[in-house]
């Protein structure tokens, strides 16, 4: 069981922040990664089919035979909330590990929540917050045209399109007593020095993909499970739509060369 993969999903590139992350703090752990590229965003669908998406990208995974799967996506998180109930391995997804960072970095007790408009609309992270710390205040934007920039490309500090698209969201948190945003869309780190920019240093950004790859770290640790492998992990990625813009996105993002790194599958075949 120590030595089967972990299994990561998300709707395309996002769930990446939770990778490189994971193969710093795991690196002889085996990935198998899925990225719904051929169906993204999840953000603006509805609840029915955000459930059925992720109920077929945990089959696929789980016909890797999988020790774990992670739900790297704040979406599917927030919506499909009894996934893990049904899956027969263990399970989490992004909201626990990143609420709970929220609230312990915030010195103000001012926070807020970036993430896609389903994720915004069911509340789910200013519930949990408001349950940790009943006096936080929390605020609440979604972002829906920041999937789109990511999964085109468009993450560079200094093009105009980017500075333009965060400004129109962030730009009412900036010189306010919010000291703490949690970036809740797994794709939204990629953008991470882009929004960082535009809020100012005084604001701490926390990275969902990041926060949740060490909390899987400590989750295996309990349970017994942490390969006892100690050559480096093989990683593999399987996504539902051509490799090619996946791999240059996510090459640049992981900073090695994912040519031909990428698989391409059926995913209503699950
Ligand atoms: N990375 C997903 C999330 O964390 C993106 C959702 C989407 O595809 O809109 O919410």
């Amino acid at each position: 069981m120590k030595n089967k993969a972990i299994g990561v999903f998300d709707s395309g590139l996002g769930g990446l922040t939770a990778v490189k992350e994971l193969v710093k703090c795991l690196p002889c752990e085996n990935i198998v990664y899925f990225g719904d590229t051929g169906r993204v965003p999840y953000g603006t669908r509805s609840k029915e089919t955000i459930i059925k998406y992720a109920a077929q990208d945990a089959k696929f995974l789980l016909s890797h035979n999988v020790k774990m799967i992670i739900a790297a996506c704040g979406t599917v998180s927030s919506v499909a909330s009894s996934l893990g109930e049904s899956l027969p391995v263990k399970f989490t997804g992004v909201l626990e590990p990143t609420a709970l960072a929220c609230a312990n970095a915030t010195q103000s007790g001012h926070v807020a929540i970036l993430g896609t408009s389903a994720t915004i609309n069911s509340h789910s992270y200013k519930k949990l917050l408001e349950k940790i710390n009943p006096d936080l205040k929390v605020y609440e934007q979604d972002c829906p045209l920041f999937v789109p920039l990511v999964e085109n490309g468009f993450t560079d500090k200094n093009d105009i399109i980017v500075r333009s698209v965060i400004e129109r969201y962030v730009s009412q948190f900036k010189d306010t007593q919010i000291d703490t945003i949690i970036l809740g869309c797994t794709h939204y780190p990629l953008l991470k020095a882009a929004i960082g920019e535009a809020l100012g240093e005084n604001v701490k950004l926390i990275d969902s993909g990041y926060e949740t790859a060490l909390y899987t770290k400590k989750l295996l640790e309990e349970q017994n499970l942490i390969s006892d492998r100690n050559t480096e992990g093989v990683r593999e990625f399987y996504v539902s739509d051509t490799p090619h813009n996946f791999e240059v996105v996510a090459g640049r993002f992981l900073g090695k060369d994912m040519k031909s790194t990428a698989t391409r599958i059926d995913i209503e075949n699950y």
